[in-house]
């Protein structure tokens, strides 16, 4: 397979819709906010006149990544996947947000490597297994302690925080709309 060249290259695409294509990355426990505060986050930038696209992790599970499961080695590929679609997404100029727990530090480096420097951004939505387990808003987590839900994470597969991430929201003293404005004051200017 020999890698095809195209006439409209990546600048193009970014130049016609006048900004600079971004990935931002939420990551984060289960139940965590990252798709609450990643939708608010998509909504603030859309009413900014910005090119944006959202891929989340439930909705993406339900398409392209419906053979995928919730093994170590399913997550990577899920992660691996999603990766690629937001290079993609970001040549083509846009803005991308994803929220995937993406649990493991090894696999985000992957997704920052394949962009241009500084593209990626790292968001860490950080709220403690006892906080997230507690609202449980989809039940998982009752689930997964009674042993109904094998490999879920924090609970019987592994989550490893990131190290250095661009921006760390806590979600315990902010709300989904401190948490996005406070996202938004961080990544602008985005040009
Ligand atoms: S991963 O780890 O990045 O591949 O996961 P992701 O694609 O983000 O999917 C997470 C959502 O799947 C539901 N779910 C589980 N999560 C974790 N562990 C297990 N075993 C599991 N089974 C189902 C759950 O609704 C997650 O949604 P969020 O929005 O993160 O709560």
């Amino acid at each position: 397979v020999h890698w095809q060249p195209t006439d409209i290259t990546r600048q193009e695409h970014a130049r016609l819709k006048n900004q600079t294509p971004r990935v931002l990355w939420f990551t984060g426990l289960s139940g965590s906010g990252k798709s609450t505060i990643a939708n608010e986050v998509e909504k603030s930038l859309n009413l900014m006149n910005r090119h944006t696209f959202l891929l989340d992790g439930d909705n993406v599970r339900h398409g392209l990544n419906k053979d995928l499961g919730f093994t170590e080695a399913d997550r990577i590929e899920n992660i691996r996947r999603v990766g690629e679609v937001a290079r993609l997404m970001a040549d083509a100029g846009l803005i991308v947000l994803t929220a995937f727990i993406s649990p493991f530090r090894a696999e985000r480096e992957l997704v920052r490597a394949m962009l241009p420097e500084g593209e990626f951004i790292e968001i860490f939505v950080d709220t403690p297994l006892n906080v997230a387990e507690a609202r449980d808003v989809k039940g998982l987590y009752k689930k997964a302690r009674s042993g109904q839900l094998k490999n879920f994470t924090g609970i019987d597969s592994p989550y490893e925080p990131p190290e250095h991430p661009e921006i760390r929201v806590n979600t315990v003293e902010m709300t989904p709309e401190q948490a996005a404005e406070h996202i938004i004051r961080k990544i602008m200017p985005l040009k």
